[in-house]
């Protein structure tokens, strides 16, 4: 009952992006605002995530619809308890073509020094590391629970000596409160081997107050850029990709913009995201979900998940960023959209 599959737009499935914790040490003012995700939040029980015997049996679903590339996210996924043992068993799937899947994470890197090598040990190929500037007091701000940018690097540089490569940085541009680590971040990364993007404030989720006036388009990012190192244009190396890629005209290394606000990427978006708790999501700014642990927790056969996988990603008309940037506004009094740290970035 599987096969290759596309949605209404025609846009196949293969990315796949599981949250395996809904829960973060940090607390960015764009994502886990402190006000919002304080003491008196609830966070998910135990008994409501999906097990790691239920994430793998699904993501070899989606392998066989035609995923290439899974993506641990959170939260902060690397807070999730034997994280390891779920690598290894992703690392052992295959795709449609009979080759490993492209396994990645997303992390903070607090905890990325400790963990680095068994990680690689594991089977987890890269990662990329979320860092908003490397001024420690701007940092410490936008972390809000004072974590300095030193332990940060360390993380990365200890992913490098274990082999997780290519490594990339995703770094939010606010503006009015890291412009002006832009250009400090293009300093220190250039050469180094690790690809920097920058990524434009979004109006995800339903909690960061967001406002355009703190959105810096990357268009302008890119100027102030090019404006100390000259850049040239790459060709997308996939297509749906999330970021534009540009290379240092001197052969220092490449950079990228996620420019989901000021030019969005629907067109082509292959991603499909698996929450905590085993809903389904078929974009990020979605309100509601597809129950797939309620299927597996009612004794679904691997076919009965594969055709209910199947016909929700065939129904799939999604395309939030481009909808707004088109005028077409979210709608302002549906259902509240989830929140990045339980859908997974
Ligand atoms: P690579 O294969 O490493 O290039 O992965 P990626 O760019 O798909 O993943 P990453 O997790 O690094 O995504 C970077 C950021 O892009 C996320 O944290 C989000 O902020 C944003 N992003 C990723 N996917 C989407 C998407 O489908 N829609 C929108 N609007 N933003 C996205
Ligand atoms: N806008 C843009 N990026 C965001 N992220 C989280 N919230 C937002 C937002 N509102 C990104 C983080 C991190 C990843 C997990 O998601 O920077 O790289
Ligand atoms: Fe945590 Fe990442 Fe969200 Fe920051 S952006 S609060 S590090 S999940
Ligand atoms: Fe995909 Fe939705 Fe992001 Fe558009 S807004 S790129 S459809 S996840």
């Amino acid at each position: 009952a599987t096969g290759l599959i596309g949605d209404r737009l025609g846009r196949p499935l293969r990315d796949l992006r599981i949250s395996v914790t809904d829960r973060c040490n940090f607390r960015c003012s764009y994502c886990m605002p402190k006000e919002v995700f304080d003491k008196h939040h609830v966070f998910l029980p135990q008994r409501e995530l999906l097990s790691f015997e239920e994430i793998t049996r699904l993501a070899r679903i989606f392998l066989a619809h035609g995923v290439r590339k899974i993506r641990l996210t959170g939260g902060e996924p690397l807070l999730r308890k034997g994280l390891e043992t779920l690598i290894a068993q992703l690392a052992a799937l295959r795709t449609v073509d009979g080759e490993a899947p492209d396994l990645t994470l997303t992390t903070n890197a607090s905890l990325l020094a400790r963990k680095a090598q068994a990680l690689k040990d594991a089977g987890l190929q890269r990662v990329t590391v979320s860092l908003d500037g490397l001024d420690d007091a701007t940092f410490r701000r936008m972390n809000d629970v004072d974590f300095p940018v030193a332990d940060v690097l360390a993380g990365i540089e200890a992913a490098r000596a274990a082999g997780l490569a290519p490594i990339k940085v995703n770094m939010v541009v606010k503006r009015g409160t890291n412009e002006q680590e832009i250009l400090p971040m293009v300093r220190h990364f250039r050469g180094s081997g690790v690809a920097l993007r920058f990524i434009e404030y979004m109006d995800v989720g339903a909690t960061n107050g967001w406002k355009m006036d703190e959105v810096l388009p990357s268009a302008e990012v890119r100027a102030r850029i090019a404006a100390e190192f000259p850049l040239q244009p790459l060709v997308a190396s996939q297509p749906g990709e999330t970021a534009e890629r540009w290379a240092h005209a001197d052969g220092a290394g490449e950079i990228g913009f996620i420019s989901s606000v000021t030019q969005a990427f629907c067109g082509d978006c292959n991603r499909a995201r698996l929450s905590t708790e085993g809903q389904l999501y078929l974009c990020l700014f979605a309100s509601q979900g597809h129950d797939l642990r309620g299927l597996l927790r009612q004794g679904a056969s691997d076919a009965d998940l594969a055709s209910a996988i199947g016909a929700v990603w065939q129904a799939r008309e999604d395309r939030y960023s481009e909808r707004r940037s088109q005028g077409g506004e979210a709608p302002a009094e549906g259902p509240r959209r989830v929140e990045m740290s339980y859908i997974g970035g």
